[in-house]
């Protein structure tokens, strides 16, 4: 991404270096995640964080900062471990704590500085950390103590270097936002102008400059980031567009005529009903990680067969890829566990022989759904709660039967209606029934019931990587079951899932 001015993120593992670069966006700063290591040789980078990390600064494989970091006179932040780094790279003491300080903290300001400037003189952070700062390299003042941690912020503002153990970026910190944006409009000068609408103008000019003449093809899989690229692609190239629909059969209720009639405007829209032979190859199958193999080779196989049959000039392959995925599979610091396949997040396969086309690789999702609403989609996909990619799959535990998909295509739409009616739909990060194919003893109307178990899944989370299970009113929980027993044929009884992520997943399979 061409911009004038940046922020550098080196991303040293902490869990929340996504949530720093999103509030530098937040702040209208456009702003990009680094290897540790990067030698940060582009002329747009204006300032430099340091991230958090899980590492001790004193440990000889702990990763470092390229020697640029320090010798290019960038404006500097460091968070947690990079407070440490710079602690311990410019000449003071980083020492072991003896125990983790994890949690709110009382913060005390000792001299407001840049950072804590018309700040009240005490309030909340969040920390996170085993070590800690016992000298200050030359040059820094103390600005900040905490109970537990004596140089808790201390800062150099001639050479224009900063540094926190608290954690700014989470929202447990109190003023978390305003110390970022005293580094980055005072500390660091830079000014608030970068614009998503101008994002949008110029990768509309990029897109029409890299695929010229030819077609572009694009997986819509009705989600609000495959939606969204579709309509700037029709705003873009919409001659050019060939959107591919494939009807899984394992989608919500209703999904396939939604997307109809939201797309009935883009010239070229392909439509596959695969249902059976998705139904085909999944019978008899039950073990999750064969399911999600099964859907995701026949997906692709029935892209090939519609691909085959595009014309020639159709070169490209428009992907929603977001920010998130561009990080995590660029450069992890250590090698991640498979927890489960995702088949969507490495695409398609490249044998298709297309050239990738992915417009939003810099975007984080609540970006896209800003864009959504600038491109006027309806609000009822831009907040739309996500949807894994094999679908009611995974929320069917043991083998997938149209049967099955049906029943709980119907316990969603019910979920969804009252969850949306009682309006906690945009609070939750997700909210959907699983089907326990268990048989367990009712009674209803004086007869005695022997059928199957409905499990209620909804999670409160930032992005899907850790969840916290909603905690929701008893009179609502009380609802669903009420209705779900009482409409939906083979179910009767509701238990309501009370686990986190982790040590849960959000989905079951
Ligand atoms: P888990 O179950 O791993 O889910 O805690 C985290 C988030 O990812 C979604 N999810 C998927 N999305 N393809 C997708 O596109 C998949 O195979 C898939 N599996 C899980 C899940 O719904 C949750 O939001």
């Amino acid at each position: 991404m061409k911009v004038s001015e940046k922020v550098a993120i080196l991303d040293f593992g902490s869990q929340y270096t996504k949530l720093i670069a999103r509030r530098f966006r937040e702040m209208h700063v456009y702003s990009e995640i680094l290897p540790p290591d990067s030698p940060l040789e582009d002329p747009a980078i204006r300032a430099v964080v340091l991230s958090g990390g899980p590492r001790s600064v004193y440990e000889p494989e702990a990763p470092r900062p390229h020697p640029s970091v320090w010798n290019r006179n960038l404006p500097l932040l460091g968070v947690c471990y990079g407070l440490q780094l710079m602690a311990h790279e410019l000449g003071g003491r980083v020492v072991p704590s003896g125990s983790r300080e994890y949690g709110p903290a009382e913060l005390e300001v000792l001299e407001p500085g840049v950072l804590f400037r018309d700040l009240p003189p005490r309030f909340r952070v969040w920390m996170s950390h085993g070590d800690r700062v016992e000298a200050l390299p030359p040059g820094f003042r103390h600005t900040a103590r905490t109970e537990a941690t004596p140089f808790a912020a201390f800062e150099d503002p001639v050479r224009r270097r900063f540094a926190v153990q608290f954690h700014p970026e989470v929202s447990h910190t109190q003023h978390g936002r305003e110390i970022l944006k005293r580094f980055a409009f005072e500390g660091a000068g830079l000014s608030p102008s970068w614009e998503l609408a101008d994002f949008l103008k110029s990768q509309g000019e990029e897109v029409r400059r890299q695929v010229g003449d030819a077609g572009v093809l694009l997986a819509l899989s009705g989600g609000v980031d495959s939606s969204t690229l579709a309509a700037f692609l029709h705003r873009v190239i919409p001659e050019q567009l060939y959107a591919v629909f494939v009807d899984t059969g394992l989608l919500k209720k209703g999904e396939r005529e939604r997307v109809e009639r939201m797309f009935a405007h883009l010239r070229h829209l392909v439509v596959v009903d695969a249902r059976e032979r998705f139904f085909q190859r999944l019978s008899g199958v039950v073990d999750p990680e064969e399911k999600r193999r099964i859907i995701g080779h026949t997906f692709v196989d029935v892209f090939r067969e519609v691909a085959r049959e595009l014309p020639s000039h159709v070169r490209f392959l428009a992907q929603g890829t977001l920010y998130p995925d561009v990080i995590e599979s660029g450069h992890s610091t250590g090698p991640a566990a498979t927890i489960k396949t995702h088949h969507n997040v490495g695409g398609l396969p490249e044998e298709l022989g297309f050239e990738l086309l992915e417009p939003f690789r810099e975007l984080f999702k609540d970006e896209v759904r800003e864009i959504a609403r600038m491109l006027d989609l309806p609000g009822e996909v831009i907040h739309r709660h996500p949807f894994p990619g094999p679908g009611f799959a995974v929320r069917i535990l043991g083998e997938v039967t149209p049967d099955r998909v049906a029943l709980l295509q119907e316990a969603d739409a019910i979920i969804e209606e009252e969850t949306r009616k009682a309006g906690f739909y945009e609070h939750l990060w997700q909210i959907f029934p699983v089907l326990v194919p268990l048989s367990t003893v009712g009674v209803m109307g004086d007869a005695r019931t022997y059928a199957w178990v409905l499990a209620v899944r909804a999670v409160v989370s930032e992005d899907g990587m850790t969840a916290d299970w909603a905690r929701l009113p008893h009179a609502f929980l009380d609802r669903l079951a009420t209705r779900l027993v009482g409409e939906i044929r083979g179910i009767n009884r509701v238990v309501y899932d009370i686990t986190s992520k982790p040590p849960g997943t959000i989905e079951w399979e």
